[in-house]
């Protein structure tokens, strides 16, 4: 295990992520939420890293966590849901949350409909990761890992 001091990652579901397990399977998977959290605090731990989850289907409380994200995190994992693909409040927020941020999705969202292709934070993110079901979140982890030991 890894000693990474700054090891706080905080991991933010957006809009309909707490219906998972209800979902489309063929693009999210069978797994509910709790069962994606826990599985994301297993590969946090192997990490040496610690995991805060949060979620929300209100854009303004997403948007105020994002805003106090730096002090109790060092790091984030961003599934906004449907609002990556609109949400200028989202983009603004995370641009000033000041902690570096990996934005993950579940589905292909490259691969779906044409309004999912496009992304609002992926600019500002320092990886962008979809397609690759919960195994998304331990790459993000991994990367997260990796830049919060360079700091
Ligand atoms: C999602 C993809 C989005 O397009 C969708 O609206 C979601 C989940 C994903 O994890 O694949 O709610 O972010």
């Amino acid at each position: 295990m890894s000693s990474i001091a700054d090891n706080r990652v905080k991991v933010m579901h957006g809009v309909n992520l707490d219906m998972l397990g209800k979902r489309s399977e063929e693009h999210y998977g069978d797994l509910t939420l709790t069962d994606l959290e826990l599985q994301i605090e297993k590969w946090a731990r192997e990490l040496g890293l610690e995991v805060i989850f949060f979620q929300t289907n209100h854009e303004g409380e997403y948007v105020e966590q994002i805003h106090r994200l730096s002090e109790g995190a060092d790091g984030a994992i961003l599934n906004p849901g449907a609002w990556t693909h609109y949400s200028y409040a989202i983009h603004d927020a995370a641009e000033i949350a000041g902690v570096p941020f990996v934005e993950v999705h579940l589905s292909d969202v490259q691969a779906r409909e044409e309004w999912r292709a496009r992304s609002i934070i992926n600019d500002i993110a320092i990886a962008t990761i979809s397609g690759k079901g919960p195994e998304g979140y331990k790459e993000a982890l991994g990367l997260l890992a990796r830049e919060l030991e360079e700091r």
